[in-house]
């Protein structure tokens, strides 16, 4: 029997694995028509119990531009968990209906809990605080288009890094790329988890951790934005205290290297002003678009089907 591929976390691909992706995102782009029906008769589900924008409508989107179909639901309460079904007994039920699945959840590991009882792929879509490796393809796939490099690179990452899942997953692929390194900037309330600093020091990786964006800018050859994640939050106080902690506005850009990207994997907040939109080095509306890209090249990849 053919073995099973899920992507749970973005360490379930290697480095080759992402490199090869990113070759077929960037085929798709330039020959469309030879992917239009590569997918007809398959069938996709988005099962979200939690909100999301682009990843469930890019996902939708990139299964859609294969000639497949899609179905599934998009909040809790439109699926039988609001009556009690476990997450195990779901994911057995869509796996009778689709042919791979992609789901989000706000508990941490749900998706490897739904992984153990269906015999079609699954992705995790974003799972609690913990990881989101479709969104850490989309920005490395930005990173290789703005920069033509994924190495030798000075990474910040600034905002929510407790919470925020799309920087744990970003750390986690990036250390693995030669020469990169990491400036984690955030209040102390907010600071990456110890288990992913482990993993950046048993990766060998060189990190620091500072408050201070504007200090930390000049040096940067990515500045990597993050909201504050105000529903992980156990008190609205402490979510209002911080959530401003960082707003960065065109003229602190000043500071800032030309060729420096700003990414972000959105929704915002405020925590990037309008105002940058306008500047060359805004990049995450790029992060949107290559997203879909990305993701019709992992459903191939996980579909096991292959250009003719
Ligand atoms: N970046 C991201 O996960 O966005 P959504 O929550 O809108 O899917």
């Amino acid at each position: 029997m053919k073995e099973i591929r899920n992507l749970i976390n973005i360490t379930d691909l290697s480095v080759g694995e992402i490199d090869g992706l990113i070759a077929v995102a960037d085929d798709i782009v330039k020959s469309p028509e030879a992917y239009q029906d590569i997918c007809r008769h398959k069938k996709l589900a988005t099962l979200f119990f939690e909100p999301s924008t682009r990843t469930r409508l890019s996902f939708e989107a990139a299964m859609l531009e294969l000639g497949g179909s899609v179905l599934g639901f998009s909040s809790a309460s439109s699926s039988s968990s609001a009556k009690g079904e476990s997450v195990g007994d779901t994911i057995r039920t869509v796996g009778c209906y689709a042919d791979i699945i992609a789901m989000r959840h706000p508990k941490e590991g749900a998706p490897i809990v739904g992984a153990g009882r269906t015999v079609v792929p699954i992705i995790n879509a974003g799972d609690g605080g913990h990881f989101h490796p479709t969104q850490t393809l989309a920005d490395i796939l930005t990173i290789k288009r703005r920069l033509g490099r994924l190495s030798g690179l000075k990474i910040g990452l600034c905002g929510d890094l407790k919470f925020g899942r799309t920087v744990h997953s970003l750390i986690d692929a990036m250390q693995r790329y030669e020469g990169n390194s990491f400036v984690l900037i955030s209040p102390d309330e907010l600071r990456l988890p110890d288990y992913v600093k482990a993993g950046m020091d048993k990766a060998g990786a060189n990190w620091s951790e500072t408050r201070d964006l504007e200090g930390a800018m000049p040096e940067l050859d990515i500045l990597y934005m993050t909201r504050v994640q105000r529903e992980r939050f156990f008190n609205e106080e402490d979510y209002i205290r911080l959530k401003d902690s960082y707003v960065l506005m065109r003229a602190k850009l000043a500071g800032a290297r030309d060729d420096m990207i700003v990414m972000h994997p959105l929704p915002r907040v405020n925590e990037i002003s309008v105002d940058v939109d306008e500047d060359p080095r805004a990049a995450y509306f790029d992060q949107v678009l290559n997203g879909k890209h990305i993701r019709m090249a992992l459903i191939l990849f996980l579909l096991g089907i292959e250009r003719k």
